[in-house]
């Protein structure tokens, strides 16, 4: 790809949000965006929400504590963190970062105070986690960042605008104040063009459906969409002529009884066979309607493969790479 196509998002952006339905491959997505974004020397921190311990499954290592710690390597000398933020945790860190409450938090955390008060408040539970993630993408020391970018795990889209329209969730809950203050700063950061929300799908109907409504929802908070990640795609099988021919009725059939007659196999395989074919042929039709409806959304759309096998650290490093070569980052770093 050309350095001029790269999109502004790869090189402006310092958060990354990615979501997407379930199981989709946000996880695997994010964690391959973080790897990519690290190459070339650069630090990210891989920040997950949601009590899941899916970064830990994923490089196969004991549950994540609340604490920053390197999880990969990306080539030429890049280096990947992992968080997961933990709400009750993120609120004794907020209180003490604002009120010095110091030992208190741990007390209140003991007798179970936190737990209620995030459970009471969800729309507080959103605002301390977001706000720890902002908390790590603005940190610097001695003028220097502490991450060059910061990607997040995101909830899947049924709840992401929810989660990431924390004025919304704040309002009825502080008019003024610092959780508002806080609430605010949290909200300029998604607006801004230092944050890029992805959404993942795959080429199936409801993924892409759930992308779609999910665009439209956050779009409507003032949040821009950066990239569709389509995931797990496979290359087509079939032509359109071909799928032409099984719509139009039996003619594979009856080529699929000529062959097996041929072959000397017994003619009861035929319906079977036809059956795949015809399952193959639904699936192709959805796929095909998917890249018909993405592009409607205007933004670059990243794809994928399904990969074969367990998602080893090399195969995350080879999606990291398919990420890399599509944005044009490796023509940029040669600049
Ligand atoms: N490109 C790919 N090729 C092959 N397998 C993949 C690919 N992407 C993800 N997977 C597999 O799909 C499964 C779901 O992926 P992942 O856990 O990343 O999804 P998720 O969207 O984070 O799920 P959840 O909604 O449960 O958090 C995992 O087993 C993962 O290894
Ligand atoms: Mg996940």
């Amino acid at each position: 790809m050309d350095a001029a196509l790269t999109p502004a998002w790869w090189t402006d952006a310092r958060l990354h949000v990615v979501s997407g339905k379930g199981g989709v491959g946000k996880t695997t997505v994010a964690a391959a965006l973080a790897i990519a974004l690290a190459t070339g020397g650069r630090r990210t921190l891989l920040v997950e929400v949601e009590d899941r311990q899916g970064i830990a499954q994923l490089f196969n290592i004991p549950p994540l504590p609340y604490a920053e710690r390197p999880i990969a390597a990306a080539p030429g000398e890049g280096e990947v963190y992992a968080l997961a933020v933990e709400p009750e945790a993120a609120l004794v860190d907020y209180l003490d970062m604002f009120y010095g409450l110091g030992r208190a938090g741990g007390m209140l955390r003991r007798v179970g105070a936190i737990d209620f008060a995030t459970s009471v408040a969800p729309g507080l539970r959103d605002v301390l986690l977001t706000g720890k993630v902002k908390e790590a993408t603005t940190r610097a020391k001695g003028g220097k960042r502490a991450y060059d970018a910061v990607v997040l795990d995101a909830p899947p889209t049924g709840r992401i605008g929810r989660f990431l329209n924390v004025t919304g969730e704040v309002a009825a809950l502080a008019k003024v104040g610092p959780i508002k203050k806080q609430s605010d700063g949290v909200m300029d950061l998604l607006r801004s063009s230092r944050t890029a929300i992805h959404l993942v799908t795959l080429l199936e109907e409801m993924p892409v459906q759930e992308t779609l409504e999910a665009a439209h929802d956050l779009r409507s908070s003032g949040l821009d969409i950066a990239s569709v990640v389509v995931n797990m795609a496979t290359e087509p099988q079939m032509s359109a002529g071909e799928l032409d021919d099984i719509a139009a009725g039996d003619d594979p059939l009856k080529q699929i009884s000529t062959g097996l007659k041929t072959a000397g196999l017994a003619a009861s395989y035929a319906e079977p066979l036809r059956a795949e074919l015809v399952d193959y042929a639904r699936r192709f039709t959805v796929e095909q309607q998917a890249r018909a409806d993405l592009p409607s959304l205007g933004v670059p759309i990243t794809e994928l493969p399904r990969l074969h096998g367990q998602m080893t650290a090399d195969a995350l490093g080879d999606l990291a790479e398919l990420i890399r070569e599509q944005t044009g980052a490796d023509e940029v770093a040669d600049v």
